[in-house]
């Protein structure tokens, strides 16, 4: 398991929060030894490979698996008829239980998206199960389908947040905006593969899954396959990344369990790159309008969010494109709503700040649309109207400091430098255009358990429930465990990724690293007490009052006594005879909103700004994101090294969702996310990736737990969309409302 690399001495001297350490599971990833999830093999184990429907609307007229069959190392070709029961998670309106795509996989013969599962084959080698794959026949009914792109509201629409009169304040206001934006369904391409190795011992299943969220995992799979919970355990030790995409189960992990149950061996199923852009997850496209109205020197009296989003035929999922709106600016009037098309597409998901991500391009373009409308600087007009409460939910919040984040991020960046006309900013021949955008994300914790072992030997075992998405939970909760004991982070053996261990947070919406802090807290307070105890019983502290002892700095000390002179706590529990002693603390989501709807007494979020350089050079039309800088208030920030790295590949992450990301289906034919691949499907490459500046303003959030720390996952990603956008406008008098912003947009 992961220990921390030594330090320089520079560090040493800081606390261990705030410590820019490597990532502990560095040396395991770089050197191969990091067993993810297909990295797992059995004696006995067989491959399984599904077999995808290619028509996206219709029904399965025949099914023929006699050819398959009889090819050489198949042991057995599923499909409806003879697979077994799945059960549907039930209702749950308190998300104990969160799966997407709610429909079993094969629970009909109804086809109501390309790629949707139809058979499985299983074989002793992948490839014999690929090519049994390849030889079953299946002939549809097909019918024309729906993967359109231009929505249009199907039902009314669900009204989310609204205060005053917004259409009367919008009617009567003398400066007005009212544009619609659109963002495209995008596809998660994490370099991991989605997999799951299913093993079945006659009682229980062992499932290794690429997962964000082992519990959820637990509970959903174990509901579908029609088990107790305790006969399922879920094992993710490293993740290579998910953005979202693995949060909730999927119709391959419940058909490689059934597979494993059905013929008593381990199965092994990868899916593979192509069906990533089927069959697990993706966001939709979204459709936004916008009506701001503002006084003549910038104050906003009226803000409308009117959002649309697809979904797959069976499927609600709300992509929650307002979710910023209302508390983001002080406004008076405010209305926010959302609608779902279901077409033929599959189900959605969460993708990194699902919601607040593409909604913020619509907000924030049309923020920089009422700034030019206005002639007020971009900078000052969100200044004009930062917000000292949550007028949504009229409360305060427990930290924000957006206006620090756009005075400070002005200044970084030369902003007073910017001289508004359309392209009339030039550097070494180039045109350069500079926008910005305000970004917010949610900051909520989950509930935790965690336990810490303080071992004789010296070592600290800290084991929870949750799992490293990739981000650096594992190198978190070496620091959080090392300020809590005063101990060196390299000494803790932190241990994640598995059911059976206490229950910890998902990994998702930026939530578990405040998840965690007090639950760290709590477990390592009654372990040091149980060392406290252990040093009354024998060694130099005998007989004295447990009273009279502190635990400091992984020593203890009596109090009379200065904390150097204290006994280092292994030394104690050797005298004492005493192998190891633990304790386990156990916290609450009490800030839950997102997932959960506590409603908070607070309103807690993370805040930034994004300000972005382009440069366009028209004679041969070349668009470039050459400069960022983030100014991020994420709270108190446990690690600026991996802190900087998800704030550096967001921004990445935002280039290619301002410039390149789509997923395109086929409407032509037969409704294909026909792009599958990482060819067709562009995302943002290293050259792709501007020179990159982040800034922390480390203000912690004790509201959220008691080192102030927030999620920051997330929150790089949201407003730099809108600040290309803004800055291609500011280059090229150009607005584009509709992503990703093409050459043809730009060509005059
Ligand atoms: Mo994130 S979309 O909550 O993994």
């Amino acid at each position: 398991m992961p220990t921390a690399q030594s330090e320089t001495a520079e560090n040493q001297a800081l606390s261990v929060i705030g410590r820019p350490i490597p990532r502990v599971d560095g040396p395991l990833k770089v050197s191969g030894t990091a067993t993810y999830t297909s990295d797992h093999n059995f004696p006995g184990m067989l491959y399984a490979v599904p077999v995808p429907s290619t028509i996206a609307k219709g029904t399965i007229a025949a099914l023929d698996t006699s050819a398959a069959e009889k090819m050489p190392g198949v042991r057995a070709v599923f499909h409806r008829e003879n697979i077994g029961r799945f059960f549907r998670v039930p209702p749950n309106d308190d998300f104990s239980i969160v799966i997407d795509e709610n429909r079993p996989p094969f629970e009909d013969d109804t086809i109501r998206y390309y790629g949707q599962y139809v058979a499985l084959t299983v074989a002793d080698t992948l490839e014999q199960a690929q090519a049994a794959a390849d030889a079953v026949k299946v002939t549809y009914d097909e019918e024309t389908p729906d993967v359109r792109t231009k929505l249009t509201q199907e039902q009314e629409p669900k009204v989310g947040s609204q205060r005053g009169d917004a259409t009367a304040a919008f009617n009567t206001a003398p400066i007005k905006v009212d544009q619609t934006y659109v963002t495209p369904a995008e596809t998660h391409n994490p370099i991991e593969l989605h997999a799951t190795v299913a093993v079945w011992d006659g009682t229980r299943f062992t499932l290794y899954e690429t997962t964000q969220s082992i519990k959820n995992h637990q509970l959903a799979v174990s509901a579908m396959l029609g088990v107790p919970p305790e006969n399922v355990r879920i094992v993710s030790r490293f993740l290579g990344s998910g953005f979202g995409g693995k949060l909730w189960p999927w119709t391959h992990d419940v058909l490689t369990a059934a597979a494993a149950r059905a013929l008593n061996r381990p199965v092994k199923l990868v899916v593979d790159r192509k069906m990533m852009f089927q069959t697990v997850g993706h966001r939709p496209l979204t459709q936004q309008r916008i009506r701001l109205g503002a006084t003549t020197n910038g104050k906003l009296v009226s803000t409308q969010h009117d959002s649309l989003n697809h979904s797959s035929i069976l499927d609600d999922y709300d992509e929650g494109c307002a979710e910023a709106t209302p508390h983001l600016y002080r406004c008076p009037n405010l209305r926010v709503t959302s609608g779902v098309v279901h077409l033929n597409v599959g189900t959605p998901t969460s993708m990194r700040g699902p919601g607040a991500v593409p909604g913020l391009f619509a907000l924030e373009s049309a923020m920089d649309e009422l700034a030019v409308k206005l002639n007020i600087d971009p900078v000052e007009l969100r200044l004009r109207n930062d917000t000292e409460i949550d007028e949504a939910l009229n409360l305060p919040f427990t930290s924000r400091h957006l206006k620090e984040c756009l005075t400070v991020g002005a200044e970084k960046f030369d902003w007073h430098q910017r001289t508004p006309a359309v392209g009339s900013m030039k550097k070494d021949g180039l045109i350069v255009g500079w926008g910005m955008a305000a970004a917010t994300w949610i900051a909520n914790r989950l509930d935790c358990e965690a336990t810490i072992e303080l071992k004789a030997d010296g070592s600290v075992r800290v084991a929870c429930g949750t799992q490293d998405i990739g981000t650096g939970t594992y190198t978190m909760l070496a620091q959080m465990v090392g300020e809590a004991l005063g101990i060196d982070p390299d000494k803790i053996q932190v241990v994640l990724g598995d059911s059976a261990l206490p229950t910890g947070p998902l990994s998702g919406g930026s939530m578990a690293t405040a998840s965690l802090v007090p639950a760290v807290l709590e477990a390592a307070k009654k372990a040091s007490e149980k060392v406290q105890f252990a040093a009354t019983a024998a060694g130099p502290f005998s007989g004295q009052s447990v009273a009279n002892l502190i635990f400091s700095n992984g020593r203890i000390h009596r109090k009379d006594q200065s904390p150097s002179d204290g006994v280092p706590y292994e030394q104690v529990l050797q005298a004492a005879k005493v192998s190891s002693v633990s304790g386990s603390g156990s916290s609450k989501g009490d800030f839950t909103d997102a997932l959960g709807i506590t409603k908070p007494k607070l309103s807690s979020h993370s805040f930034g700004t994004q300000f972005v350089e382009v440069t366009w050079q028209p004679e041969i039309a070349r668009l470039r994101v050459s400069r960022t800088l983030t100014v991020i208030d994420g709270g108190r920030i446990i690690n600026p090294r991996t802190g900087r790295n998800q704030i550096e590949g967001a921004v990445v992450m935002g280039v290619g969702m301002a410039l390149f990301e789509h997923t395109i289906y086929d409407d032509q034919h037969h409704g294909a996310p026909i792009n599958s691949n990482l060819a067709d499907y562009v995302v943002s490459t290293h050259a792709d990736a501007p020179a990159m500046d982040v800034v922390f303003l480390d203000y912690p959030d004790t509201h959220l737990n008691a080192f102030g720390a927030r999620g920051i996952g997330e929150i790089g990603l949201a407003g730099v969309a809108p600040a290309i956008a803004s800055a291609v406008y500011h280059a090229t008098g150009v607005r584009v409302r509709e992503l990703p912003i093409r050459i043809e947009d730009l060509l005059g």
